[in-house]
């Protein structure tokens, strides 16, 4: 089997780029061919990410959370991939969604995304992955995510299902993610409500003000 991984985030050294990391040298032990990649380096020649992605069979997408789903040139990924003939026939999709907020439901956006464009373009998508966190976690290794305990050998499980080629269910990651008693989000919510006010007010934003596209 010939895996790419492909590190949807910007930022070079950030959560995403080293769960590529751990993930590859993960699987490099199993299985028999792992390239990893960085989107942002192939914006400007993404023939050349189409070529990698071409002759493997199954491919990894790893990103951060950007309101709810993955960062915009996710999209122009997705949109060379399913356009340029030939690239897609019938590799295993993963996803994988990490966001800075504890819980899992708002990134899971991402992982839906995902789905349906399997639903459309020759590709089988395999299952996703949802991770919270991540923001704290900052490029630091994985085993100090927040409820490492549980997390760690969720994502361990993950992979082990990429490289065995098989269905991951949604089971994993919600059984592993941070349960926040309703009561902390009560307390947390105006708190950060506030914070935010305060910061549009240092910086002379008006969230008052009508909306232009209303
Ligand atoms: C433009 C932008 C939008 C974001 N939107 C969300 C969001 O909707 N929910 C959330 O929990 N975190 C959000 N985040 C935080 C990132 O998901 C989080 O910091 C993530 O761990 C970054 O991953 P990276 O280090 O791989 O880039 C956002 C960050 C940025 C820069």
């Amino acid at each position: 089997m010939k895996y790419i991984i492909i590190n949807l985030s910007p930022r070079p050294k950030g959560t995403s780029s080293m769960l590529k990391d751990y993930f590859a040298q993960k699987m490099h032990s199993n299985a028999n061919d792992v390239e990893k990649c960085n989107l942002y380096d192939y914006l400007k020649s993404m023939n050349v990410l189409l070529d990698k992605v071409k002759t493997s069979d199954s491919i990894v997408l790893i990103g951060p959370s950007y309101v709810c789903s993955y960062p915009a040139d996710t999209i122009n990924l997705l949109s060379s991939m399913s356009e340029s003939a030939g690239v897609l026939h019938g590799q295993s999709l993963y996803g994988f969604i990490q966001g800075g907020m504890p819980y899992t439901h708002t990134h899971e956006h991402g992982i839906r995304l995902l789905e349906n464009f399997a639903e459309n373009n020759p590709v089988e998508f395999k299952g996703g992955f949802v991770m919270g966190g991540g923001a704290v976690l900052n490029g630091q290794p994985l085993e100090k995510i927040m409820g490492a305990k549980k997390m760690v050998p969720a994502v361990n499980a993950f992979i082990d299902h990429i490289i065995k080629d098989e269905h991951s269910s949604e089971a994993l990651y919600k059984n592993a993610a941070m349960k926040i008693p309703s009561f902390i989000t009560r307390i947390l919510a105006p708190v950060m409500t506030r914070q935010i006010k305060k910061r549009f007010a240092a910086e002379g934003i008006n969230y008052n003000a009508k909306s232009p596209y209303l």
